[in-house]
Formats: structure tokens, C-alpha cells, sequence
């Protein structure tokens, strides 16, 4: 095997994704714990705490430091490369936690077993589908009276529309919380409360019927698993990975991650059937990781901690051949050499310089203004990564000039931002209003901060009632013509120049729809 076909089965990059509070930052310190890339727990929580305790503006520098050190989280388990990219949620939720899917291989969905599938998951479960990204589900918090597991798995399928396949099948819950029976492997996990170690107490049951399974977990509990066991046979698909790789069926696991419980299976199975690196496709072909030649693109950028330095770090991710320090590489869109002598790789919250990174790797470069993200870099070929698209936003914003002074600033200012896609930036087409665009409600605070304290320009923001944005095309160019002159008040060009529909509601949306047969209305920047 060439060094970069063993270094590609070496890596698993993957991120996790749940709705705020289900538990991702708790599972993310239990992994990084068995990676040993933390030796306590407390870690990364005290990171989430900083975070979520961040309100005034001045903080908000401090704020973008502690994403930068947990943007990406690299760590080592039985001998595979981990990279696990964060996805930020609560205040940081923005169009960056959908772009960083992305750049993953495979997702950990985090459900919590008492709430179930909420809004968070559904849309970023929808970006994973886009590229059919194998997902494994992971139910939490069976220490608490959740909700029916049958009941979950159901509202998964129906809601998510994933085909699931349940690994692990819990043994009740809550305060009679017995364990967890792996499928897989025929073991029984014992639940014995808060664990501080490192292993489940682990019992091999090759024969569900086996008086053993009574002695662990007495009558009542062992026939009702029986029971429930015999059902799942029934119902569910049995796993294949091949399924599970091409994004059609997605195993199950259920524990409780505060408690360390079933995160080590959830981890032995992950890295067992995880996908390495995957093929990438561009605008010319598609890219296999094993080729000789490096190539990546830049999924994430941003600003440096320090406002007085205008640098800022861009997260590429590698996708074919080795990356070297100090090497030129085309910048295709630019058409222009570049090199880096300070590339950097994340290993848990340490930043270190690197010489070398592989396929699946995220390099983070300092980048003084040359990067968009989704610009590609090659050892000479001119191409550019797809699937890396905008999403459409879904809270919008007028933007007034404060200063008639300083209208070249605000504009700057604004270009910039939105390269480093913290927002969108929308002109009307009738009368060039801006209109700025975004996923979290923060980003305007952070993007008004910005503009004062980088290009000194100040804006206000006015409301606008806006659903959606999104993007039109048509096989028809005469369709397309008449509809933007017939719609020209809700049509709006982007940075590119593409035109862009304003949609007021989900009604309107759907009676344009309906009207215009021959338009389609695309909710991502990309298509064909
Ligand atoms: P997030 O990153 O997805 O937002 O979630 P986070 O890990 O911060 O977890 C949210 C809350 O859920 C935390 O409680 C955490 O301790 C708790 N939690 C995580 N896993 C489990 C579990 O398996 N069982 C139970 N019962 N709770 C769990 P908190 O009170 O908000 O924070 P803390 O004071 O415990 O740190």
C-alpha cells in the first residue's frame, strides 16, 4: 500500500449533529476522553459554558478564539485518526454548522430519548442527505423516563425518512434502567449508574436465552427484551454495511452519555464500519483521496482573534495526495500560487504546525484575504470541489447605512464578511437594497460589531418580512424572464449575480411554485 492509501484508511472525519442541549458537547468530551486527547472531563464544557456565557459585544472576540480551538477536534482510537468537526448550535447555530457536513465522511445523530427528533436535527439532517452521508444514531439519556423506543425509531423514520436499523436495544429506562443488549457484538452492558471509568461492565450473551441474562437482569426485564428482540427481527432491516455506507440505512444505539454508557460501543462500531475518506466530485471529475496529487477546498473561514491583524484562518479540507508546508499550490479561482509555512492541524485544543496532512485532514491556513470559502486548491489542475454550496437563510435583514461617509467601508466591509460566509448578502434587483441573510439570529450583532470594529462603518438593521430566499432556474429562458419581471419586488441577485426569489411565506413560496411549473426553486446556491 502507497503512504497515502495507509494513511487514508487510517482517518474517519465525522461530525455530530443534534438539537441544542441533547447532549453533543457531553458525548464529544466522553470521546475525547477514550482518544485520551483530555485527560478530564470538564474540558470541552467549560469551552461550551464561555461560550454560552458570552453576551456583550466586547466578548465576542474571546468568542471566536474558543470556536477556533474547537472547530475541529483530532484525536487517536485503536489506531485510527479521528477528526471530529464541530457543529455549532445554540447562539453560534449559522450557515458554518451546515458547511462544516460538508466536509465530513459521516455523521453521529444525537437524539434525546425524551424529547425525540426536533427542528435542529431535521435541517441538518437534511444537508447530510444532499450527498447521502452515512449516518449513526446514537439515543441518549436513557437515564431519564424517556419516551418508547419503538415509539423514537418510528418518529425517526417518518420524520428524518432514514431507514434505521437498532444495534443496541435498551433494557427500560430511567429509574429502572437496566442496560443496553448489543445485537452486534451479543453482549450485555450492565448500567451501574455514574461511571467514571473508562469500559461498561460487559457481559457476552451469544444465547438471549441463556438462564445468564435472568441472573443479570432478573424474569421480568429478560422477557421483555426477549420479546422486544423477537419484534425487531421482525420489523427492522437486518445491517448491512454497504447500506449503511451508500446512506440507506442507518444503525441505532442507545446509552446515556453523561453517564459514559454505550459510548464505547457506539465507538468500537463507529470506527468499524465509518467510512474512510471518500471521493470527492468537481467541476471536472471526480477526485479519488488516493491520488498521488494533494487537492482540498475551504469549507470554513475565520477571522483572526485579534481585530488589529485583518488575517484570518481558513479551514481546508484535504481530499486527494499528501499536503506539504511550504509548497505552492494553485488557488484555482485566483489562478494564482500560493504557499503556506504555517499550516496548522487541531488535535483536541492544541494548535500545532504540520509539515505533512492526508486525505480527510482539516488544515487550518492563514490567509490574508485570499480565500472564499469554497475555493479549491490543487498542485496545478484547475478545477473546483462541488457541494459546497450556500444555504438559503432563513431570517433576513434591511441594511442602512448609518455613515453616507463611510458607504465604501460598509461595502467592503460587507463583501468580506460575506466571503468568510457569515451571512448572505442579497441586492434587489428594482432598487439595489441590501438585504442581508442568515441562519442564527447572532450573526447580525456579530456582523454589526464587525463592520464598527474592522472597517469602521457603522449599519442599522430593519426588519423585513421575509420566509425564505431562494434560488431560481429554468429550462425555459423565456419562463424564467417573465417570472422575474413579473415578480421583480421579490427579486433579488446574489453575490454571484444568480437570481434569487424572496419568498414572504411558505404560502407565497408554495403558490409560486404551483403557478410557475417551469421554474425551479432551489434551496441551496449549487445546482445544475
Ligand atoms: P449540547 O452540547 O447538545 O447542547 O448538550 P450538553 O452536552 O451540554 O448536554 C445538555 C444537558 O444534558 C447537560 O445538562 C448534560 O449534563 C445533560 N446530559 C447529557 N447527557 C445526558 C444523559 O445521558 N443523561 C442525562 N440525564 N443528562 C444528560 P445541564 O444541566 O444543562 O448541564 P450540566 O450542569 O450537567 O453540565
Amino acid at each position: 500500500m502507497s503512504e497515502i492509501s495507509e494513511e487514508i484508511s487510517k482517518r474517519k472525519t465525522f461530525g455530530i449533529i443534534s438539537h441544542p442541549d441533547a447532549g453533543k458537547t457531553t458525548l464529544t468530551e466522553k470521546l475525547l476522553l477514550f482518544g485520551g486527547a483530555i485527560q478530564t472531563a470538564g474540558a470541552v464544557k467549560s469551552n461550551k459554558n464561555a461560550r454560552a456565557a458570552l453576551s456583550d459585544f466586547m466578548e465576542i472576540e474571546k468568542q471566536r478564539g474558543i470556536s477556533v480551538a474547537t472547530s475541529v477536534m483530532g484525536f487517536e482510537y485503536k489506531g485510527v485518526k479521528i477528526n471530529l468537526l464541530d457543529t455549532p448550535g445554540h447562539q453560534d447555530f449559522s450557515e458554518d454548522t451546515f458547511r462544516t457536513l460538508t466536509a465530513v465522511d459521516s455523521v453521529i445523530m444525537m437524539i434525546d430519548s425524551v424529547k425525540g427528533v426536533e427542528s435542529q436535527t431535521e435541517k441538518l439532517l437534511e444537508v447530510c442527505r444532499m450527498r447521502n452521508t452515512p449516518v449513526v444514531v446514537f439515543i441518549n439519556k436513557l437515564d431519564r423516563e424517556g419516551r418508547d423506543p419503538f415509539d423514537l425509531l418510528d418518529e425517526i423514520e417518518n420524520k428524518l425518512s432514514i431507514k434505521v436499523c437498532p444495534l443496541s436495544w435498551p433494557i427500560s429506562m430511567g429509574k429502572t434502567f437496566r442496560g443496553v443488549y448489543n445485537r452486534f457484538e451479543k453482549h450485555l452492558l450492565s448500567f451501574q449508574g455514574i461511571n467514571s471509568k473508562l469500559s461498561d461492565e460487559v457481559t457476552l450473551i451469544n444465547d438471549i436465552h441463556s438462564p445468564e441474562l435472568v441472573d443479570i437482569i432478573g424474569e421480568k426485564y429478560a422477557n421483555k427484551l426477549i420479546e422486544d428482540l423477537e419484534l425487531i427481527e421482525g420489523v427492522y432491516p437486518a445491517f448491512s454495511r454497504d447500506e449503511y455506507l451508500k446512506g440507506n440505512i442507518s444503525p441505532v444505539f442507545f446509552g446515556s452519555a453523561v453517564n459514559n454508557f454505550g459510548i464505547k460501543d457506539l465507538l468500537d462500531c463507529f470506527i468499524s464500519i465509518a467510512p474512510s475518506p471518500l471521493h470527492r466530485e468537481t467541476d471536472t471529475r471526480m477526485i479519488e483521496p488516493e491520488e498521488e496529487k494533494f487537492s482540498g477546498f475551504v469549507f470554513k473561514i475565520h477571522a483572526n482573534i485579534d481585530p488589529r491583524h485583518r488575517d484570518r484562518i481558513a479551514f481546508l479540507r484535504v481530499c486527494s495526495g499528501k499536503f506539504e508546508r511550504s509548497k505552492f499550490y494553485l488557488h484555482t479561482r485566483l489562478k494564482k500560487e500560493l504557499r503556506f509555512s504555517n499550516p496548522t492541524a487541531f488535535m483536541a485544543q492544541e494548535k500545532n504546525i504540520i509539515d505533512e496532512a492526508f486525505p480527510g485532514d482539516i488544515v487550518g491556513l492563514y490567509d490574508s484575504g485570499n480565500f472564499k470559502i469554497g475555493d479549491t486548491l490543487t498542485e496545478g489542475e484547475n478545477m473546483i470541489f462541488k457541494g459546497i454550496p450556500s444555504f438559503s437563510p432563513e431570517i433576513f435583514r434591511f441594511v442602512i447605512n448609518k455613515d453616507p461617509m463611510k458607504s465604501k467601508q460598509l461595502a467592503k466591509g460587507l463583501e468580506q464578511l460575506t466571503d468568510e460566509g457569515v451571512a448572505q448578502l442579497f441586492t434587489m434587483a428594482y432598487n439595489g437594497q441590501k438585504i442581508l441573510g442568515v441562519v442564527g439570529a447572532l450573526q447580525f450583532e456579530v456582523i454589526q460589531h464587525r463592520l464598527l470594529a474592522e472597517y469602521a462603518a457603522s449599519c442599522n438593521f430593519e426588519p423585513i418580512n421575509l420566509y425564505k430566499a431562494c434560488w431560481i432556474s429554468s429550462h425555459n429562458s423565456k419562463s424564467l424572464k417573465d417570472f422575474i419581471q413579473d415578480k421583480y419586488t421579490k427579486i433579488a441577485v446574489d453575490k454571484d449575480d444568480k437570481h434569487v426569489y424572496l419568498a414572504e411565506s411558505a404560502w407565497n413560496l408554495q403558490m409560486a411554485q404551483e403557478k410557475n411549473p417551469d421554474i425551479t426553486f432551489h434551496f441551496t446556491s449549487e445546482f445544475k
